[in-house]
């Protein structure tokens, strides 16, 4: 099971052996009037959603968790929590490395970047992924469900995309410290995107730790391709691209590949 230090005053923690989908499990709760905020985190995930209806399947010792809160929020207010929840994920993954490094003398040198919308890449290739999904409730309000899957042990091979894990990065680290790290990093960036300047800040702290901001991009969404500049993202989330022709285009949803084709 998964011991974990104190959470964020109020914040409550559902632990599970063996779980279908954390995010599955938030949104039934909150449909049976779970409110929140409350962490449902397991080590294995055995039918778990990944953006753009692609399957996210954790294998025994990798991290699935689901932060459920109901909050009278828009829509499109509740989508930005997907960049904290990226950059969460980050700096927890930065801060486990460097005790992990500090603890064993290991030469070990790992880049994190945040890939948008909000993949979380180390040494370019896939370590983990956010899943928002958000529904009304029948009081108007919002139930945002920010999911955070982590690949601690295994990764998936043969996507459209390489993936890695901690593991085969060299990190024998445990989900459990992951996600202590992670809860406490939500916390704080959680306080910033309500208390700071809303996204702005946390915008500003994503947009340092993005990968090819200024590069060549092309972006699919559905059937067509968005070529030109990651020039950056706006007060949205979306990404803006600006064609060869210097037109500056919001991109809300896509699959980026950087460098040009
Ligand atoms: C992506 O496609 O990159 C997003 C992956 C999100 C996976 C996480 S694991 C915890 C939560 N529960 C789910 O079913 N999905 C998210």
């Amino acid at each position: 099971a998964l011991g974990v230090r104190a959470q964020a005053a109020g914040t409550r923690l559902a632990c599970f052996d063996q779980l279908g989908s954390t995010n599955a499990e938030a949104a039934a709760r909150a449909r049976a009037g779970e409110v929140g905020p409350i962490w449902f985190v397991t080590t294995e995930q055995t039918a778990g959603r990944g953006r753009r209806q692609r399957p996210w399947i954790a294998p025994r010792g990798n991290l699935a968790a689901s932060l459920l809160e109901v909050i009278d929020v828009s829509p499109g207010m509740a989508a930005t929590l997907g960049f904290a929840a990226g950059l969460a994920l980050e700096s927890a993954l930065q801060a486990v490395t460097a005790h992990y490094i500090a603890s064993y003398a290991v030469p070990l040198a790992i880049d994190y970047r945040l890939k948008w919308p909000n993949d979380v890449l180390a040494n370019g290739n896939k370590l983990g992924g956010i899943l928002l999904e958000a529904e009304n409730m029948a009081d108007g309000r919002l139930a945002v469900v920010v999911g955070i899957g982590t690949n601690i042990v295994a990764h998936p091979t043969g996507t459209p995309y390489p993936a890695t894990s901690l593991h085969a990065l060299g990190l024998q680290v445990s989900a459990e410290q992951v996600f202590a790290a992670l809860s406490d990093s939500w916390t704080e960036l959680r306080g910033l995107w309500d208390n700071g300047r809303g996204f702005a800040e946390i915008r500003r702290l994503w947009l340092q730790r993005a990968k090819g901001l200024g590069e060549p991009v092309s972006i699919r969404t559905g059937t067509t391709v968005i070529e030109g500049l990651f020039d950056c993202i706006d007060e949205a989330g979306c990404l803006i691209v600006r064609t060869p022709e210097g037109r500056r285009i919001p991109i809300a949803a896509g699959d980026v590949h950087f460098g040009s084709t």
